[in-house]
Formats: structure tokens, C-alpha cells, sequence
């Protein structure tokens, strides 16, 4: 996030990181000293990104807020809740408009699978997505992606590998069916029912029903799905291919003879978000298929939190609340 602030140039007269109790001081790139979280430190913010998972988010998130800034939110504490507006920038920044203090950044897999279905959706609806997503380590965090290296280096080496920690079983030259964890009971991941109801959420729609299978692959960043779409009108794959082109966000790869599809390795590092092999589900007159690809660490997550807080100055939504000077 901090990169992209730079990068996009965000009008900001000041940035300022904070983090644990473990981290005050510490100094990141670019000269920025990391800040710890009090009463006193908040004060005087227009905007704050948060990143730091839902339990610091469910405390430190109204704290903000209530001190005169609005938050965009990147955990899931608050994607859910009434009066927090989940938002993805090409696909329903009005909501911005209702905001309380707190706004939900997406979930990765549902981030760029709805800028992807939006258009479809706008022209023919949606009834049905059955969706099979193929998930990068580095959506788990930096020592997924070192558990990833490590053991795929050792085994290349001939070396028996660690054994895993982050997931539950090797992840190097395998293919788990269980991104997320289960909850109690559940039958499906936490990773899977943010999909199904984040995806209702943000398209606005509750009837759409949704199954999803969300699976983490051996790829440090980039997420993969293939989707299959059932719209409520007809939609032919030549038509869907013309909205997408002209979606924003939006980058259709779909010569597959030729070899030109989206791949995970080509979107890392790029914000947008790719769709191919866009064709008729032989089994259903009214379903396409189709392969949605985007960086997760960008798209999926810091890209749109920034492009949230972009729109929120641009639109004048951001409060601008000077707080008390200190004594
Ligand atoms: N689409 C998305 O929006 C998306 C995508 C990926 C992840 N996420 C969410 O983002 C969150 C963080 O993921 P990550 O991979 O970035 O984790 P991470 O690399 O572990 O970073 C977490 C950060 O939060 C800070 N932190 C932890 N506890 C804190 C506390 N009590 N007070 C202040 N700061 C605290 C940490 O500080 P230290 O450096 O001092 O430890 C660290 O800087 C998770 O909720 C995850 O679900 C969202």
C-alpha cells in the first residue's frame, strides 16, 4: 500500500506507518518511522489503510473513525456489517457515498471476480456462478510464500522439506482443495462463504447463488478461477467478450489457439484484472465460462484499498475533520 500511495501519487500532505507495539520505531523504506497505536497517536488523520488483520480492525477501526478518519478496511471484520459499504472501485464506488467512518476493502478472490462480471452482469444478469478458484501462497502472508520456496527448494535438492506450518499439508507440488479454514460444522472454508456472500454484497444481488471451491496452488502471486456464469438473459461468449473489452479494469487475453490466455506469472505486478478462454458451457444455453486472472496482492488487495481512498478524496467524502491541536 505503501508503494502504490507513492506510485499513484496520492495527494497526501503526510503518511504515516503504524504497527505493533513490536515494530514503534522501526524505520521502512523510504525514511517512514512506524508509529504505535494510542489514543493520542490517531488524532488528525482525513484517511487510514488498514491491514492488520480483524481483531486489531474491530478494535482500532471506530477508534479511527471516531477520531475524524475514515478507514478502508482490508480484513474481513467489517466486510459484512450493515452499515459498512463494500466496495470495489469499477464496480460499485457509489456505495462509497453511505460510508459511516468505515469502508470494506473485498476479499481477494471476490475483488477480481466481480470487476470481471460486472459488465455481464449490467447486460444479461446473473442467476447462477459455479466457481473454482486457484489461489497464490502469498494471499496467506510472507511465510506462506517462504514455506512454498523452502520446501520446493529442498525437494528439488533431494532433502526431505520441512513440514508445513502455514497449511495443512505440503504445498509445494501439490494442489490443496481447502484455502481458508473450516469453521465448526462448516463443510465449506471461510475463504469460499466470503466469496459466495461478499460477491452477493457488492453486486447488489442476494438471489445470485453461488458454489465455490477455493483451492491454493503453488504460486507465489497471482490468483487464478474459472468461472462459470449463468446469465438470466442470453449472452453470447463474442458479446461478452466486446463488454469486457471495453470494461474498466478490465484486460481480455482470448486467442487460446494462439496460446493467449491470462496466466498468473504474466498478472503479478500488474493492476488489472485478465479474462479468457471466454466460450459457451456446452451443458447450458444460457452459461459461459471463463478464466479471471489478477494479482491479489494488488487488485486483491492494496490496489483497490488505495484506489477506495483515491475515489473518497476525489469525491470530497473524506471528513477533513481537523482533530484538537495538542496542548
Ligand atoms: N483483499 C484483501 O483486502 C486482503 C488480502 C490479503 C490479506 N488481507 C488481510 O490483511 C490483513 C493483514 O494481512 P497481511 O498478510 O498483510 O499480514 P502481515 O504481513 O502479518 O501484516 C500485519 C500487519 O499488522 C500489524 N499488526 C498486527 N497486530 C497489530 C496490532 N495489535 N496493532 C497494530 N498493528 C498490528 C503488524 O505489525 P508488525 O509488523 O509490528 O507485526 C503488521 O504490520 C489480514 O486481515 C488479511 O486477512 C486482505
Amino acid at each position: 500500500m505503501l508503494a502504490l500511495l507513492r506510485e499513484r501519487h496520492f495527494p497526501a500532505r503526510e503518511v504515516v506507518p503504524f504497527a505493533s507495539a513490536r515494530s514503534v520505531g522501526k524505520e521502512l523504506d523510504g525514511g517512514l518511522q512506524v508509529r504505535g497505536l494510542d489514543e493520542e497517536s490517531i488524532k488528525g488523520f482525513d484517511v487510514a489503510l488498514f491491514s492488520a488483520g480483524g481483531a486489531t480492525s474491530g478494535e482500532w477501526a471506530p477508534r479511527f473513525a471516531a477520531a475524524g478518519a475514515v478507514v478502508v478496511d482490508n480484513s474481513s471484520r467489517w466486510r459484512m456489517s450493515e452499515n459498512v459499504p463494500l466496495v470495489v472501485s469499477e464496480v460499485n464506488p457509489e456505495a462509497l457515498d453511505t460510508h459511516k467512518g468505515i469502508v470494506a476493502n473485498p476479499n481477494c478472490s471476490t475483488m477480481q471476480m466481480v470487476v470481471a462480471l460486472k459488465p455481464l452482469y449490467d447486460e444479461a444478469g446473473i442467476v447462477r456462478l459455479v466457481v473454482c478458484t486457484y489461489q497464490a501462497v502469498s494471499g496467506t502472508g510472507r511465510r506462506a510464500v517462504d514455506e512454498l520456496l523452502d520446501q520446493s527448494h529442498a525437494l528439488l535438492h533431494d532433502v526431505e522439506p520441512p513440514a508445513p506450518e502455514q497449511y495443512a499439508h505440503r504445498i509445494a507440488f501439490n494442489v490443496l482443495p481447502h484455502a481458508g479454514s473450516f469453521a465448526d460444522g462448516d463443510d465449506h472454508t471461510d475463504e469460499e462463504r466470503k466469496l459466495i456472500n461478499e460477491t452477493r454484497k457488492i453486486l447488489g444481488d442476494p438471489s445470485i447463488r453461488i458454489s465455490a471451491t477455493c483451492v491454493r496452488v503453488p504460486v507465489v502471486t497471482g490468483h487464478s478461477e474459472a468461472v462459470n456464469v449463468q446469465t438470466r438473459e442470453p449472452l453470447s461468449p463474442e458479446r461478452a467478450r466486446e463488454l469486457l473489452a471495453h470494461a474498466p479494469g478490465v484486460i481480455v487475453l482470448d486467442d487460446p489457439a494462439a496460446g493467449s490466455y491470462p496466466l498468473a506469472i504474466d498478472a503479478a505486478g500488474r493492476d488489472e484484472v485478465f479474462v479468457g478462454r471466454i466460450r459457451r458451457d456446452p451443458g447450458h444455453e444460457r452459461s459461459l465460462d471463463m478464466w479471471i486472472v489478477a494479482d491479489n496482492l494488488r487488485k486483491g488487495a492494496a490496489t483497490n484499498a488505495v484506489q477506495l481512498a483515491e475515489i473518497l478524496h476525489e469525491r470530497g467524502l473524506l471528513g477533513a475533520r481537523e482533530a484538537p491541536s495538542p496542548a
